[in-house]
């Protein structure tokens, strides 16, 4: 871990600040490939339930892939591993996460965040792509998330302009499932990681991958993968503890 990424636990919740405020918490590579890498600590570590991913300051999430960073960068680099595959380890992870977006989430700052389950921001938040402009494009996950996500109508307009989405529209659109003041947004984003931290652990790693399958299986291939997985809780004592709680008028214990 370096630095310019700062790792917590509070309660069940992983904390993951990207620290480097000076330049908008750009993302170098080192970055990327740390913030994966306790993506994955962490999922082996019982005691992390979920995890939040921030940025220092209220200025940025992250301004873009760092285009210093960049500039050092070839064809060899930009194949193999790199961005698009520690975001995708990301995305890919069992554990649920949030992203608590204040300020600027560009280019590679607004993948991170796609790659999170659930976005948060602040009114004043604004998201897009400007990578065009620079004669390149989102190389981690933006082109095919974007247009999953709000379609490709949404994907084609800021990717090809560069035009800035307000919090306001990726509210609307369900990029952004809430809205936070600045001073909220932190424990706004723990706050949902731990609750459903309380939920069954099984059951949340589950849907995560029944949901995630929607976007690149049929509809018959995904509803098997639904039923198998439903039927696999079945023989679970996460599923008698839950539905014995509920029965009981207690809280489950996972
Ligand atoms: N990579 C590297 N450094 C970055 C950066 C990035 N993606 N985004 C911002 N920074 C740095 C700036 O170079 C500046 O550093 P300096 O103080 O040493 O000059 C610092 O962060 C502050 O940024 P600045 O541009 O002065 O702030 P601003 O409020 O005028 O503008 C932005 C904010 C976000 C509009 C502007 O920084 C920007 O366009 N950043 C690049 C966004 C981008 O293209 N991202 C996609 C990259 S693939």
């Amino acid at each position: 871990m370096n630095d310019a990424v700062i790792a917590e636990v509070s309660g069940r919740v992983g904390i993951i600040t990207v620290n480097r405020p000076d330049a908008l918490n750009a993302l170098t590579f080192d970055v990327v490939r740390a913030i994966s890498q306790q993506f994955d600590t962490w999922r082996d570590d019982q005691s992390v339930h979920g995890v939040v991913i921030t940025g220092a300051g209220d200025r940025a999430f992250a301004a873009g892939a760092d285009i210093t960073d960049l500039q050092g960068k070839r064809v060899a680099e930009m194949t193999d591993t790199g961005m698009q595959h520690w975001m995708t380890v990301i995305r890919e992870s069992p554990l649920p996460s949030v992203a608590a977006v204040s300020g600027f989430a560009l280019g590679g700052g607004f993948e991170l965040a796609l790659a999170c389950d659930i976005r948060i921001a602040t009114p004043a938040s604004k998201f897009g792509f400007p990578e065009t402009g620079l004669g390149i494009i989102p190389g981690a996950g933006g082109t095919q998330l974007l247009s999953r996500y709000a379609g490709i109508s949404v994907a084609n307009y800021h990717v090809l302009t560069g035009a800035l989405m307000s919090a306001e529209r990726a509210h609307q659109l369900g990029l952004v499932s809430e809205l936070h003041d600045a001073a909220d947004i932190r424990d706004a984003a723990i706050a949902l990681v731990q609750a459903m931290s309380e939920r069954g652990p099984l059951a949340l790693r589950l849907a995560k991958r029944a949901i995630r399958s929607s976007a690149d299986t049929s509809l018959a291939a995904g509803l098997e993968l639904e039923l198998l997985a439903q039927a696999a809780l079945f023989g679970t004592a996460e599923r008698d503890e839950g539905l014995a709680a509920f029965v009981g008028k207690r809280t489950p214990n996972f």
